[in-house]
């Protein structure tokens, strides 16, 4: 390919391109000072510019402070027929489990995929937003989504998007222990690239305060940089706890995440 930047989402996706041998390293403080050292390669392969947090919303009315608190929560018999998630074909489910096989092993990992499905309000279908939705619609109590979905319900043009937002609150799981799963929008220079200072300008720019405050504000994911102002929806959300152990090994729990799915009988 004639491209010079991979820019993509998905820490397995970019820790199986390095693998490839499609990146090369880039060394730049500017990368290295925008991100904790965790959620980047640590040979400079690839460099996040936004965090994607995986979080539990529960309906405010219906869910009391305190009542869930972990992934591991969302397994138990209390929430039968209360909770709602999206297919296993969604990379960000793929991501949450990988991180659950990484900091349980894959026995705990199977048995909690299986008391998550056998919590399901209904059968996987539609995208976070439609499981924000059916649970302001009071179809089930809790469910599994990333952030920046409920931003942009929130900052919807749509009052009935705005609605079914407000209707929900964000539980930040694990605080107690290893944190929110987060994956990554991430770029890196690819191995054959033919301008790679300008590459490696571009990917400076996206960590830039300007740019992540933009970001911040229009597409609701978490800004790498702590330093800058966030959005006012993400000041409402608070800061939180990232769970920084599992991320570098996504790719390697990821097979094992995909039979688990399949075992379980997540559609
Ligand atoms: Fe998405």
């Amino acid at each position: 390919s004639p491209a010079d930047l991979l820019v993509t989402v998905d820490a397995g996706r970019l820790q199986r391109a390095k693998a490839e041998g499609l990146l090369q390293p880039v060394e730049s403080e500017i990368l290295k000072n925008s991100s904790p050292a965790e959620l980047r390669d640590a040979d400079g392969h690839w460099y996040p510019y936004t965090l994607r947090a995986r979080v539990i919303l529960a309906a405010k009315d219906r869910v009391k402070a305190g009542e869930i608190k972990t992934y591991e929560d969302l397994a138990k018999p209390e929430w039968r027929g209360r909770l709602l998630a999206r297919s296993s074909t969604s990379s960000y489910n793929q991501s949450l489990l990988a991180s659950v096989v990484t900091a349980k092993g894959k026995d705990e990992a199977a048995k909690w995929a299986k008391g998550v499905v056998s919590n399901f309000a209904r059968p996987p279908q539609g995208g976070d937003r439609d499981q924000i939705k059916a649970v302001a619609s009071g179809l089930a109590d809790v469910c599994i989504s990333n952030t920046y979905y409920l931003g942009l319900l929130l900052n919807s043009k749509d009052e009935a998007d705005r609605k079914a937002g407000e209707a929900v609150t964000v539980i930040f799981p694990n605080q107690d222990d290893r944190g929110v799963h987060c994956n990554v929008s991430a770029a890196g220079v690819t191995k054959h690239a033919k301008n790679v200072p300008q590459a490696k300008a571009y990917m400076e720019f996206l960590v830039s305060p300007e740019v992540q405050k933009m970001i911040a504000n229009s597409t609701y994911e978490h800004p790498v940089n702590g330093d800058v102002t966030l959005s006012p929806t993400h000041e409402s959300w608070g800061k939180f706890k990232i769970d920084t152990e599992t991320l570098p090994k996504m790719s390697e729990s990821q097979p094992e995440a995909t039979r688990i799915f399949d075992q379980a009988g997540w559609k």
